[in-house]
C-alpha cells in the first residue's frame, strides 16, 4: 500500500511516514497541493491524506482538481478543530473520510486499511463476475503463487494432462478449476470426482458409465463421468486412493482415448482434459508398488505443486480478507474487517491444515466476534491439529470425524459452563467472549439451563 501525505509541516509528514512505515504502509510526502497533484499524475497511490489548510491551493481545491482530472485514489481529509464544517463539505465534495487534528495515527491506519479493503472488495466483485457464481479464484501475490499462476496460464491453452500435488487444504481443486477457467474450452463442463469418496465396486460404472442391465441394479443406461465431461475437463481428485484394479482400466482409457460403458459394445471417444490431484507422496506410492508407474507417467505429464501456506505466509492477510468476504456472505453476516491484531496472529501461525484451516479459523471468528471487526482475541488457533491440546473442550481435539461447527461450539460452551460451575460470566471469560455473546449462544443452543 502506498499513501501520499499532503501537509506543509515537515515534522508531520515525517512522523506519519515513520509511523505508517512501522505498519508496512509506504508513504510519500508532498508539501503543497501543487506538488501533490504532480506526484499523483506521476505515479499511482492507493490513498491520499490531505490537509485542508495548505499554502497555495487549499486541500479542497486539490480534491476538486483530482476529481476533474480523473485521479481516483480515495482521499482522507485532515482538518483542524475549527474547520469541521469544511471537512464535512469536503466529504460531500468527494473525500472518502476525514480526521480532526490532533488525532491518533492508529486511527489513520485503521481508516487507510478500510479504504484498501473497500477497493479489494470492488475488485473481487469483478473477479467474481469473471469466474461465475460460486467459484473461487486462486488468490495469492507471493512469488511462489505468481509463478504458479504463470504455469497455469501456460498449460491452460493446451489439452495437456496435469497432476496437482500438495498438502491437504492448499487449494488443489481451486487450481484445477482455474486451469479450466483460463482455457479456451472454459464453457465446456468441468466434472469433479473424488476417487477417495466412491465405493470401489461402483467406481468403474461411475467413471465409464453402464448400459441398462449391465449388472444387478443397473435399471437404466447411465453415462460415465468421462462422457459427461465431453470436451471439457475431468478432475480426478484423490487419485492416490484409486485401487490397483481400476488403475489398469484408467491407464487403458488414457492410452486409447476411448471408453466403453459397462455392458456396452460401442467405443466412445474421450476428449476431456484429465487433471488429477493428490495430497499423497505419489512417487513414494509408486516405489511401494501401490500406484502403477505407467499410469503415473500418463497422469504426470505436467506437474503443478501447491506450496503449503506456511511457505507463503505473506499471502495470509490477503487470503484472510477474501475468505472473510466469502464467509460473511455465506453466513448472512455483514462485511467484516480484519483488525491488525488478528492479522498479526494469523500471519505468525503455521497452518498445518493450510488454507482450509485458515477458512475454518475465520468462520469461528465470525461466529464469536462482536461488531464488524475481527480482533486478535476472536482468532482461536491450534484447534485443528489433533496433536495440540484443544483449549476449549476436551472432546474437540480428537481424531474423530469432523464435526459441525455448531456442535463444536455448543460443546465448548457446555464444557466451559461445567468448569465454571455454571457461572456464565466466568465461562464467557474462559472462552474469550462477552457475557452477552454467551447468553445469546446459551439461548440459541438451549444449553446450561439447569445451573
Ligand atoms: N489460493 C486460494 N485462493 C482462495 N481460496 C483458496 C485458495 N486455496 C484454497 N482456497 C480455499 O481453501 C479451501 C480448500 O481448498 P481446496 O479444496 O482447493 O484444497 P485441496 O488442496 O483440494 O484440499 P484437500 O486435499 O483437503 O482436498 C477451499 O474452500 C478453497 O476455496
Ligand atoms: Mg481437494
Amino acid at each position: 500500500m502506498r499513501v501520499l501525505i499532503v501537509d506543509d509541516e515537515r515534522h508531520i509528514r515525517d512522523s506519519f511516514k515513520k509511523y505508517l512505515g512501522l505498519e508496512h504502509i509506504d508513504a510519500e510526502g508532498a508539501e503543497t497541493g501543487e506538488a501533490a497533484l504532480e506526484a499523483l499524475e506521476r505515479e499511482p497511490f492507493d490513498a491520499v491524506v490531505l490537509d485542508l489548510k495548505l499554502p497555495g491551493i487549499s486541500g479542497q481545491e486539490v480534491l476538486d482538481r483530482m476529481l476533474r482530472r480523473g485521479l481516483s485514489p480515495p482521499v482522507i481529509m485532515i482538518s483542524a478543530h475549527g474547520q469541521i464544517a469544511d471537512a464535512v463539505a469536503a466529504l460531500k465534495a468527494g473525500a472518502r473520510d476525514y480526521l480532526v487534528k490532533p488525532f491518533d495515527p492508529a486511527e489513520l491506519v485503521i481508516k487507510l486499511r478500510g479504504l484498501v479493503e473497500d477497493k479489494r472488495r470492488e475488485n473481487l466483485v469483478e473477479a467474481g463476475k469473471r469466474t461465475g457464481a460460486g467459484e473461487t479464484a486462486l488468490i495469492g501475490e507471493t512469488e511462489v503463487m505468481r509463478a504458479l499462476s504463470a504455469q497455469i496460464d501456460k498449460i491452460a491453452g493446451s489439452n495437456v494432462t496435469v497432476l496437482i500435488s500438495g498438502e491437504s487444504g492448499t487449494g488443489k481443486e481451486v487450481a484445477a478449476r482455474e486451469i479450466h477457467r483460463r482455457s479456451p474450452l472454459a464453457a465446456e463442463p468441468f466434472v469433479a470426482v473424488n476417487i477417495g469418496g466412491i465405493h470401489e465396486g461402483l467406481m468403474e460404472s461411475e467413471l465409464f458409465g453402464h448400459e441398462k442391465g449391465a449388472f444387478t441394479g443397473a435399471m437404466a443406461r447411465k453415462p460415465g463421468l468421462f462422457e459427461l465431461a465431453g470436451r471439457g475437463c475431468l478432475f480426478l481428485d484423490e487419485i492416490g486412493e484409486m485401487p490397483l484394479s481400476l488403475q489398469v482400466k484408467l491407464l487403458r482409457v488414457l492410452q486409447e482415448r476411448k471408453i466403453r460403458r459397462l455392458g456396452g459394445t460401442g467405443d466412445i471417444p474421450v476428449n476431456a482434459r484429465i487433471i488429477s490431484a493428490t495430497n499423497r507422496d505419489v512417487e513414494a506410492l509408486v516405489r511401494e508398488g501401490r500406484f502403477r508407474e505407467d499410469l503415473y507417467y500418463r497422469l504426470n505429464v505436467f506437474r503443478l505443486t501447491l506450496p503449503p501456506l506456511r511457505e507463503r505466509s505473506a499471502d495470509i492477510p490477503l487470503l484472510a480478507r477474501n475468505l472473510l468476504g466469502k464467509l460473511a456472505t455465506r453466513m448472512g453476516k455483514p462485511p467484516h474487517t480484519l483488525g491488525a491484531g488478528a492479522e498479526e496472529k494469523l500471519s505468525s501461525y503455521s497452518f498445518p491444515g493450510n488454507v482450509r484451516e485458515l477458512e475454518n479459523v475465520l468462520e469461528r471468528a465470525l461466529i464469536f466476534c462482536e461488531g464488524n471487526e475481527i480482533r486478535g482475541q476472536d482468532i482461536d488457533l491450534h484447534r485443528e491439529t489433533p496433536s495440540a491440546a484443544p483449549p476449549l473442550s476436551p472432546k474437540t481435539g480428537t481424531a474423530d470425524p469432523p464435526q459441525s461447527l455448531e456442535k463444536l461450539e455448543k460443546e465448548a460452551i457446555i464444557a466451559a459452563l461445567a468448569r465454571s460451575g455454571g457461572n456464565r460470566t466466568r465461562a464467557a471469560e474462559e472462552l474469550g467472549v462477552s457475557r452477552k455473546t454467551i447468553l445469546n449462544k446459551i439461548k440459541a443452543y438451549g444449553v446450561g439451563r439447569n445451573r
